[in-house]
Formats: C-alpha cells, structure tokens, sequence
C-alpha cells in the first residue's frame, strides 16, 4: 500500500477522531522514519513523547521478541516476574514506593484518581473527594480524566462531566490556595503544561504547592505522562522543583510505544487500595513490562536523561540563533526536549508544520501559535541542526505568506 491507499481506507472505515496529516509511516530507525511511498524524514515528534528510545532500538526489539517467544499474557490473578522487577526499578528511580500497571496515560490517572478518592475515604472526614487540577491542564479522554483536564474544548459535547473537580489558574499559589475547601483531597497538576501550550511554572511553584499540600492534608498527584522517562532532562519532572508528590503517573515513553501506564505512590498512599478495588486485564503483563524494563536498561546505558538536558539547551541555542530575527518567531517554551515553538501572529503553527512534513521533518502542531518537539532522547547534534534549519526555513516561508 502506498500512502494514498492508506488514506483512503483510513477515511472510509474509521471513526473520523483525528484529523490527519497525509502520510502513513511503514518503519522507523531510532530518529528516522519512513512513509508508505519510500520518503524519509526526521522525527522531531516522537509519536508525541513516546520513542525516548528512538524507534525499533536493537535491545528493546530483542527483549520484546525474546520475552514474545516465552510468554506474553497471563492474569494478575497470578504473579508476573517482568512485572515485579518493573514496579522495583521504577520505585528504586522515583520517589515512589509502590506501582499499579495499566495500559495508558488516561488508565493511570482514572487509577490515581480512585486511589485518591479511597484513600481520603479512609484518611479524612465527610464528603471529601474534590481534587483541584489546574486550567489548560490535560489527563485524558476517558470520562473522569477529561473532568479532571481543565479544558473545555475536550469537554464540550460529553456532559454530564464526572463530579469532584475544580480549577484554578496554572501558576498561581494565591489561587490555589483559595480554591482549597473541607472537600478538598488532592491537588492535580502536570510539571509542565505540555497539551496546554508548554507552560512551565515559576521554580517556586511546585515547591510551594507542595508545602500548601503537606499544611492543609491533600495529596499531590504529579500526572508525569509526557515529562517523565527523562524528558525534560530529569528522571522526572518533579525533580527540577526538588520536591515529591504523593502519586505519580507514566505511560507514554515508559515501554518505548508499547501500550503501558503506570502509577506510582508512596506507601501510605498506595495501601488505601485492598484486593479487589482496581484492575486492569493487560495491565502490566509480561510483554509491557519487558518492553518497559528494556526501555529502563537503554536510557541508562545510553544515558539519555543527560542526552536529553544537553540537546534540550543546544536547540534552544540553535533555534534562537537560527530564528532570533525572525517576524514569525517569538520564543521556544518548555524545557530538555520537550518544547515548542512560540510563533507570533505572523506565521501559522499548521503552514509551518505542513512545510516542515514536505521537507521531511516531523514536528507537530499546537493550536494556532505553537509547534511542538519532542524528539527521541538519543537526537544527535547533527539531527538538531538539520531540524533547525529545516524549521527555520519553514517558520520564514510561513511568515512571508
Ligand atoms: C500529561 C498527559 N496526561 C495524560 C495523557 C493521556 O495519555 P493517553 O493518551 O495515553 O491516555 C496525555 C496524553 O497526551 C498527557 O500528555
């Protein structure tokens, strides 16, 4: 099938959700992919945060082949060796003490969400099961998580939202604190905004709601979807703000584009669960957790988290001198390699991203005024520099249009 092929079968036979650029990806080679028409490109997306590892890395392939070979599924009703070494790594990397598996970003914030609210059933008195999340936040599309995700554009059209959630301006502890009431249990946020625009808080913001958690008895869920594994040139994002939350969620980069979620909790927390509350059919089983135990092996070996804080600070010297004078440029937001382009009014982020795609970059973009990178961990200089000068170009040609 050629690129055409694909797209004409997509439009006649899927539930019409996305809206497609026209291409079809057939294979990937860690910074590098191809189309269903032979075409080659850089991928400065990454399946949106998802190949830290590069696409099809030798050792992730390997031990999903391997592990594929011996056993891929059996039931939590039994124990899962990969499973377990799993959830002991990522407590040995997090703060974290215990770990529930699932299959996605949304599934590991529904599991934060019910944790929360069972364990302030057993911690706190009355009706208290409000969690605060923050405005232009984004959780997931399932119907607890697009109430907790303070957005209403992804709201719009599936009322009755879920009970239980409120808002307050990202960014702000004097909102926060006043939104907090005798319902309140928990306090949700992302360290950086990434769906919402790339909005990275004030160093003293996490800190301080952090210290507002521990006076007034909430929890902290960090929802670490897209900045944990490394991303923005930490293990995790919470470790730039040199605080803990309570509860923690991954999936995205985690298994490398092997479907898996994670929450993690401190003990305390993590225990309000009790056999029978929260499962997950594929959750967790043995060829999700080999793929994210790989995924572990290989940012450690090829230490990616500092790949990821160099190359992060290289582009952003790269872009600003590349693109400083620039009408249509204004600033890049976010931070290691999870970014964006701020563009001004004076070129759209969608010209931008389609003249980027003809010229074999993938970037992505966000509403009218941004366009997202997220490349793998492993980007070398000398992709950084090409997709530089290939933006530039782009963002120059769309500003002159
Ligand atoms: C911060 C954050 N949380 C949750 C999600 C939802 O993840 P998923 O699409 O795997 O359900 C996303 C997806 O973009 C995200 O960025």
């Amino acid at each position: 099938m050629n690129n055409q092929q694909v797209i004409e079968i997509t439009q006649q036979y899927l539930m019409p959700t996305y809206s497609q650029l026209p291409v079809a990806f057939v294979r990937g080679e860690a910074c590098r992919l191809w189309d269903a028409d032979g075409k080659e490109y850089l991928d400065f997306v990454g399946g949106i945060a998802v190949a830290g590892t590069g696409h099809c890395h030798p050792g992730i392939v390997e031990a999903i082949c391997k592990q594929a070979h011996s056993l891929m599924h059996t039931s939590n009703l039994y124990h899962i060796p990969p499973q377990a070494l799993l959830a002991q790594r990522l407590a040995e990397l997090s703060f974290a003490d215990r770990c529930f598996f699932c299959n996605s970003g949304a599934e590991a914030n529904e599991t934060a969400i019910k944790l929360t609210r069972k364990w302030a059933g057993l911690n706190r008195e009355g009706a208290c099961f409000e969690i605060i999340t923050a405005h232009q936040s984004f959780h997931g599309r399932t119907l607890a998580t697009v109430a907790a995700t303070g957005q209403e554009k992804y709201q719009k059209g599936f009322q009755p939202l879920s009970p239980g959630f409120r808002y307050v301006l990202f960014n702000d502890i004097g909102a926060l604190e006043a939104t907090i009431s005798d319902e309140t249990c928990a306090v949700m946020l992302e360290p950086i905004q990434a769906e919402g625009g790339m909005n990275v808080p004030a160093d003293e913001y996490l800190p301080a709601v952090r210290q507002l958690c521990d006076e007034r008895g909430l929890l902290l869920i960090l929802d670490e979807v897209q900045t944990g594994m490394g991303r923005t040139g930490h293990w995790f994002g919470y470790e730039h703000a040199g605080i803990t939350p309570d509860i923690m969620t991954l999936a995205k980069s985690l298994g490398s584009g092997f479907p898996i979620g994670a929450c993690l909790a401190t003990e305390e927390v993590a225990t309000a669960f009790a056999p029978g509350d929260h499962a997950s059919t594929f959750g967790g089983n043995h060829l999700a957790c080999t793929a994210a135990l790989a995924t572990i092996d290989v940012i450690e070996e090829e230490g990616l988290v500092q790949n990821a804080a160099d190359k992060g600070r290289l582009l952003e010297e790269l872009l600003t001198a590349e693109l400083s004078s620039c009408v249509g440029y204004d600033y890049l937001r976010g931070r290691g390699l999870l970014r964006a382009v701020q563009l001004t009014g004076q070129a759209s982020a969608k010209d931008v991203e389609r003249r980027c795609l003809e010229a074999g970059l993938v970037v992505s973009a966000m509403g009218e005024d941004k366009v997202r990178l997220a490349p793998p961990l492993m980007v070398s200089e000398a992709d950084c520099r090409q997709a530089v000068a290939v933006l530039g170009q782009a963002v120059r040609e769309a500003s002159r249009s």
